[in-house]
């Protein structure tokens, strides 16, 4: 039997604040294998994001077990969180997070300088090849479209050549059909790549592009099972409108397949 990658065992967190507690996860086991495209959904408030903070290894839980690819998380101090954070996750966040006045070849190079990484620029520039930015790498955040910002983001985490993607809400800020292309890159990722993807979403749509869908309600795991026929984002798109600005030079959609591969 695979170990799982991932393999959380009766995880809690209570936040204390003051004289108020929130049980924000009151017992969530879950085991995640290698190759997985897992929806967390649920209503808000449920502990979505508490859940992903903890297997992102920003936050610590209150009790339980956590262990990821082998290591024991639980052990763990602060830098060498910060260490497995480097080494193995990726993350994108619904707002992008990206710094405002910074060109986007810069921005994806920001996590290959703090773990001391050479050849940063090309690798910044295979990664933003990925996700069919390449043309885009001197843009800065206020002269790039939100599904092409959403892009930097995800080339920004996959520049260290994560196994793990962490997504909370990536498609929050984005319309229907940006939010297909960003699921054409997940579905190539996830299919051609064999990157984990663990993706927080609460449009049903949306994480019916996953192979598996984790309900979560009111900090439990209420449901967790097999999507039997994931909805494929290529296809998808072409049933879509294209956009007024579209003008054929090719790098404005995604790249499907013929991308250069950041070290993989
Ligand atoms: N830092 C914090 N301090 C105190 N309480 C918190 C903190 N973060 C979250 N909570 C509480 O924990 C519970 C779970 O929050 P969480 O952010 O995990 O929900 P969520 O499922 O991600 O919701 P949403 O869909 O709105 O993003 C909520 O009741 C929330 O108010
Ligand atoms: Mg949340």
């Amino acid at each position: 039997m695979k170990e799982g990658i991932i393999r959380i065992e009766n995880l809690t967190k209570i936040y204390t604040m003051g004289e108020m507690k929130v049980n924000a996860l009151r017992g969530v086991s879950l085991k995640i294998d290698e190759g997985e495209f897992v929806a967390i959904m649920g209503p808000s408030g449920s502990g979505k994001s508490t859940l992903m903070n903890i297997i992102g290894c920003l936050d610590k839980p209150t009790s339980g077990s956590y262990m990821l690819d082998g290591i024991a998380i639980n052990g763990l101090g602060d830098n060498e969180l910060a260490e497995v954070r480097n080494k193995k996750l990726g993350f994108v966040f619904q707002s992008f997070n990206l710094l405002p006045r910074i060109p986007a070849v810069e921005q994806v190079e920001l996590p290959m300088i703090y773990s001391g990484v050479a050849n940063r620029r090309q690798r910044a520039m295979e990664a933003l090849a990925m996700v069919g930015l390449s043309k885009r790498a001197g843009h800065k955040p206020t002269e790039l479209s939100g599904g092409e910002q959403q892009r930097v983001a995800i080339a920004r985490a996959l520049v260290t050549n994560p196994s793990i993607i962490l997504a909370d809400e990536p498609t929050g800020n984005l319309d229907t059909r940006v939010s297909e292309e960003i699921m054409v890159l997940f579905q190539e990722l996830n299919g051609e790549h064999g990157i984990t993807i663990l993706m927080v979403t609460h449009e049903s749509d949306i994480g019916a592009h996953t192979k598996r869908r984790v309900n979560v309600r009111d900090g439990r795991i209420s449901s967790d099972e097999l999507v039997e026929s994931p909805l494929q984002a290529t296809e998808r798109l072409k049933t879509m409108p294209k956009p007024e600005s579209e003008n054929g030079n090719g790098e404005n959609g995604i790249q499907t397949g013929s991308a250069a591969v950041a070290g993989r």
